[in-house]
């Protein structure tokens, strides 16, 4: 099975070649060799490698600096994806494409099924709702939360870096997610796709946690293998006292029973993920 990857230098674009199944031929393309913003250069590859699917981990992720840039964002998370839309129904592929908990408002007190309403109320939450109607009813959409992996720009490896650094460390408190290691969300990415699955599906570790719960189990996790070497206090706050440009909804844990099902099984709980990221880490730097 041939399958074009874009995006593929991100935290979930790595884990996706990583955790590729034995038999899949895969062609990588980060945002330098193929801008799929570029419709006629998306075509073009699409035409070359004629993948039987295209994995698309590329997206505008900078969610405050979206608030200012809607268009830029609207431009790769929706835009984009009806341009890899179109090269999936040319030339006969399956498109993958991923999405997030921020379509939803965060007002929900029970955990969001992929039929729940949506409400973004950020500008990157808008144009990544945009992007599931871009790709369209016959693409496989996987909506994700609070993704990280021991590489890329995410917030186990800022808590690492601040937890050594700063005398005491605030967090959020009241925001409740499911942290998710990139490299299970891969591997639930390539055994769906591989079912011929399409419609919009939830997948997240098992489990939920306020950021500042995962701060602490980052900073347990990091001391018992000796990745950090001293505990700072950390400190619970409130989002009101941590303004940012986007609003995030206090509340998007998502319902994984139609993923789950798929799968075969749940995914593991994120502690556990969150042991294996930081031994990596501590193994490979
Ligand atoms: N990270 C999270 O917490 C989170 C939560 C929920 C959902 N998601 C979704 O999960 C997916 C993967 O996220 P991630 O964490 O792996 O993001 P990431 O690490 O920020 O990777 C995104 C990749 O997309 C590339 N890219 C940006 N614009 C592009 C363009 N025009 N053409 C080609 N490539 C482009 C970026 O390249 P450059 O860096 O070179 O620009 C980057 O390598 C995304 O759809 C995201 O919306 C993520």
């Amino acid at each position: 099975m041939k399958a074009l990857i874009v995006g593929s230098n991100g935290q979930l674009g790595r884990a996706l070649a990583a955790t590729a199944p034995a038999d899949a031929e895969i062609v990588s393309c980060d945002a330098d060799t193929l801008d799929i913003t570029d419709r006629a250069a998306v075509l073009a590859m699409a035409d070359q490698v004629r993948p039987a699917l295209i994995l698309n981990a590329a997206a505008y992720t900078a969610v405050d600096k979206a608030e200012q840039e809607e268009e830029q964002a609207h431009a790769v998370n929706a835009t984009a994806v009806g341009i890899l839309a179109d090269a999936a129904q040319m030339f006969d592929a399956r498109l993958v494409h991923v999405s997030t908990d921020f379509v939803f408002d965060g007002s929900s007190g029970i955990p969001y099924a992929p039929s729940a309403t949506t409400n973004p109320l950020s500008a990157y939450g808008r144009t990544k709702l945009a992007g599931e109607g871009a790709a369209g009813p016959d693409a496989l959409i996987v909506r994700t939360a609070w993704v990280y992996a021991p590489t890329g720009g995410n917030f186990v490896r800022t808590m690492l870096r601040v937890m050594a650094q700063r005398p005491e460390v605030r967090v959020v408190a009241d925001q409740i997610g499911t942290p998710t290691y990139a490299p299970g969300l891969a591997s639930a990415l390539w055994a769906m796709a591989g079912q011929g699955s399409s419609g919009i599906y939830h997948y997240t570790d098992a489990g939920a946690a306020s950021w500042y719960d995962f701060a602490i189990a980052i900073q347990e996790e990091a001391l018992a293998i000796g990745l950090l070497d001293h505990a700072v206090p950390v400190l619970p706050i409130a989002t009101a006292d941590y303004p940012t440009l986007a609003k995030r909804p206090h509340f998007s844990v998502l319902d994984k029973t139609s993923t789950f099902e798929c799968l075969g099984g749940a995914a593991p709980h994120w502690r556990s993920n969150l042991r294996i990221m930081l031994k990596e880490i501590k193994a490979h730097g």
